[in-house]
């Protein structure tokens, strides 16, 4: 047979194979991945055994099939690597990562130096290896699997945290290793002499810039995204060559580390693309991925597993000490990272405390898998490379890849039931007592109305009622046990169910395509800030947290910056613009927060809480309203085009339902419904481009507006006008500050500014002026001047003040005359 038919022949042979273990795996109750290697082993060994005396025919052709799969490490590791990585990073929770970041990278890089040092140095004292095979046999076991644990843990429904500790290391340390095993290869094989100090440097050289090349080919890919708005199909696509074209760019041209700009740019697409696509195309994507990262996962598995056999045929008996050593020295350097470093970095306050048994688990569960198995074998195809050391590294590799599989994962899950780790905490518990009981206590009579609907009656209708008849009992319990309760640990659990549920119905706006990407994401940041109040306080951190997240963030402030300094306009109208929608549906978030509080939270958590929630969420609106009246008063036009929007947009989405309705029921054919939807697709991409802000910050217009400008003759005001600048003041801004040096005065274009004096504030408006006095006198501001709302002002430098008193004698003498009886109501107080 061809040689390409042979190929097709063997992979999808192991195909059909894989398609069997899944299920049989669950089965058998053993994880996948162990079963995969195991299966994979038999394969080699058999092929091993028969490879040169089978015959012909389907058999025989298969097995010369897979005897001639030639596949080298290197193609091993370039296939599957960018694909195993990338569908790791894309599904990591990005913020839950980035609160565990310093513990993960204390496991994945520095876990993976202590591993190679003490595996190396150990070795090497023991037997008298050369210290850098030592060394690189290290490195080779330092890269951890996940693929066995996330699946031991998602089974027994281990706690959140530790999966997020075992898969964040397991992402980052396949770098960090591979990184480390080529600088050793490179000493080892003599290419580029190095020292210990460049070898530090290079690592870090090519791990920084793994950083940056895979961050910034995720972010590009990530921004024409949107480009590609519709098309899921060539979206995933794109993702997919990132992943290779990341890996293949970094390693042969930029010369940095391909795997961790592979991480990194899935892990941006991550973030970014999940607010950029629409939320069916990511699901498209993520579902794709999850196909590509199981092939990838099986296949690399029994590829690797494969090769086991024949690496071990080179064993000698007395291998299994040295085995032995290596088992001890790897055991005992993660050890040294969990119980040495990790509680330092806890100490500092850079990482919350990991608990004893999760540290057991970590400790326990660190599986080697098919990356190890790649580099072991990459070592023994290596002809620049002594051949014991090839020897050496692929025997006690290989050796010590079987252990972990063979012999910690299936003893891992007898460890977490001995450790209940298995079970839900305390408070997980009782959260999910209440809810059997509130939530299920009808379904008793449910059923029973089902029952009598259908002629059911006796035992059957018992059978299937008593548990459910038994939760209204329990449910009449949770009344009494809310009354023994703490009230603070009653609200704090309704605070943090309210945040999460706010988060959730931004998600669902954002689904119904209510509104913008921009919005979403503002609105979800400003989530995060009230999630992360509510971890480390209670109520109180929740409101200020609230009051802080309806102010102006700083990349607003640099847009106004822009604005002010540069004369760049549209990032400023831009944020205001966000602004306005983020508000918006701020506003009618909330109201459905305060319905769910009235229902939902009132039922689980009784009266006490709900109200307190209640007036916090009254606060949160009337700030928010506030906010929007701002925006209301000053740009009145706009937000009638953004309300017709928000209309338009709700009656193309009841249009939508209405279609599909229509569909389900056959009423119309799919050729009418294509036709319809199409057309409501062009209406809809019309109605989401956001109307664009004017933010009306033209010169000559506001001049016209201030009262002393609109005597002057056409000429003298155009000369004037050029000595203004135009700028918006944010409601609250301290535009002038009492005993700061004057360098300018401003005229009121529009809005109302207090002029904080004593006894009582005065308040200014549209065609006033203020500063002059600061101009007039050499001296300090003499009072605090604060925007009330948005205001337009026009600034005048203190270097164009004496030419505006000079341009005109009546303007000159109305400014004096103002700042003459300015100066008399201070002095009269
Ligand atoms: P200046 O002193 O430069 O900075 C503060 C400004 O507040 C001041 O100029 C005036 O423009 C304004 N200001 C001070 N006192 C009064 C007042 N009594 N009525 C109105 N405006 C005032």
């Amino acid at each position: 047979m061809h040689d390409i038919v042979l190929t097709i022949f063997a992979l999808t042979g192991l195909l059909a194979l894989v398609s069997l273990l899944l299920p049989l795996a669950d089965r058998l109750a053993i994880p996948y991945a162990v079963l995969l290697a195991a299966v994979g082993c038999a394969i080699g060994g058999v092929i091993a055994l028969v490879g040169n005396t089978v015959g012909v025919g389907i058999v025989g052709d298969l097995v010369h099939a897979l005897d001639g799969f030639n596949l080298t490490a290197e193609a091993l590791l370039y296939i599957f690597l960018p694909v195993l990585l990338f569908e790791t990073a894309l599904n990591v929770d990005v913020q839950h990562l980035t609160e565990e970041i310093a513990p993960v990278l204390l496991l994945a890089v520095i876990g993976v130096l202590v591993s190679t040092m003490v595996v190396g140095i150990a070795l090497w004292a023991a037997f008298g290896v050369t210290l850098v095979a030592c060394l690189l046999l290290g490195a080779v076991v330092a890269t951890t699997d996940p693929v066995a644990v996330v699946a031991i843990f998602r089974d027994i429904g281990a706690p959140r945290r530790l999966s997020m500790l075992v898969e964040g290391e397991s992402l980052f340390n396949d770098a960090a290793a591979i990184a480390l095993y080529a600088l050793l290869l490179t000493m080892l094989t003599g290419e580029h002499p190095s020292s210990p100090l460049h070898a530090v440097v290079d690592f870090l050289r090519a791990f920084a810039g793994g950083l940056a090349a895979g961050y910034v080919a995720g972010l590009l890919v990530s921004r024409v995204s949107p480009v590609l708005r519709d098309h899921d199909l060539a979206e995933t696509t794109l993702t997919i060559a990132l992943a290779y074209l990341i890996f293949v760019i970094s390693e042969h041209y930029l010369a940095v580390s391909g795997v961790v700009a592979v991480v990194t740019a899935g892990l941006v697409i991550n973030h970014e693309g999940r607010r950029r696509l629409s939320p069916s195309s990511w699901k498209v994507l993520i579902r794709t991925w999850e196909q590509i990262g199981f092939w990838a996962t099986s296949l690399i598995f029994l590829l690797a597993a494969m090769m086991v056999p024949g690496l071990l045929a080179e064993a000698r008996l007395y291998q299994v000490a040295e085995l032995a050593v290596l088992t001890i020295a790897t055991f005992a350097a993660r050890a040294i990272t969990l119980y040495g470093l990790l509680p330092m970095l806890s100490g500092l306050g850079l990482a919350e405390r990991v608990g004893r048994d999760h540290k057991l688990v970590i400790l326990w569960g660190g599986m080697r898998g098919a990356v190890s198995l790649a580099l072991a074998l990459a070592t023994t195809e290596n002809t620049a490379l002594a051949p014991e050391i090839r020897q050496f590294v692929g025997v006690l590799a290989t050796g010590f890849v079987l252990f972990t599989l063979f012999v910690s994962a299936p003893t891992l899950r007898p460890l977490m039931r001995l450790l209940r780790l298995d079970q839900l905490s305390p408070a997980e518990l009782a959260l999910r007592d209440r809810v059997t009981a509130l939530y299920l206590s009808t379904i008793g009579e449910d059923i029973d109305n089902v029952a009598r609907q259908h002629g059911i009656a006796g035992a059957a209708v018992d059978n299937a009622a008593s548990w459910y008849r038994g939760r209204a009992a329990a449910a009449a319990l949770i009344a009494e046990e809310n009354a023994q309760l703490p009230p603070e640990s009653l609200l704090r659990s309704s605070i943090r169910i309210l945040v999460e549920r706010e988060q959730e119905l931004y998600r669902q706006h954002f689904d119904a395509r209510a509104m913008s990407r921009r919005a979403l994401a503002r609105l979800l940041s400003r989530t995060a800030q009230l999630r992360d109040a509510v971890k480390s306080g209670g109520i109180a951190e929740y409101r200020a947290a609230a009051a802080k997240v309806v102010g102006f963030p700083r990349d607003f402030r640099f847009d106004l910056a822009l604005q002010r300094y540069v004369g760049i306009e549209w990032p400023l109208a831009r944020a205001i613009a966000d602004r306005f929608e983020a508000q918006l549906t701020a506003r009618v978030v909330v109201d459905e927060l305060r319905a769910f509080n009235a229902d939902q939270l009132r039922r689980l958590f009784g009266d006490g809480p709900c109200k307190t929630v209640d007036a916090t969420l009254a606060t949160r609106l009337d700030l928010i309203s506030q906010a929007i009246d701002a925006l209301m008063l000053q740009y009145p036009g706009y937000a009638s085009a953004l309300q017709t929007q928000f209309l338009t947009l709700r009656a193309i989405r009841l249009e939508e339902e209405q279609y599909q309705r229509l569909r389900a029921e056959s009423i119309v054919t799919s050729e009418v419904f294509n036709d319809l939807m199409r057309s409501l697709g062009h209406r809809r991409s019309a109605a989401e481009k956001r109307p664009r802000l004017d933010l009306g910050l033209k010169r000559a217009d506001l001049v016209a507006r201030v009262a002393i400008f609109a005597q002057i003759d056409a000429r003298k005001r155009a000369k004037i006008c050029r000595l203004l600048r135009a700028q918006l003041a944010l409601p609250g801004e301290v535009i002038l500050r009492k005993g700061e040096r004057g360098d300018s005065m401003f005229f009121i274009s529009s809005g109302a500014v207090e002029v904080r004096i004593e006894p009582r504030p005065v308040r200014l408006g549209t065609g006033d002026f203020v500063g002059e006095l600061a101009m007039l006198d050499s001296r300090p501001r003499s009072a605090d001047v604060v925007a009330l709302g948005f205001c337009q002002l026009l600034r005048l430098s203190s270097r164009d003040f004496d030419r505006l008193m000079r341009a005109d004698d009546s303007l000159r003498e109305q400014i004096r005359s103002i700042a003459d009886q300015r100066r008399d109501s201070a002095a009269a107080n």
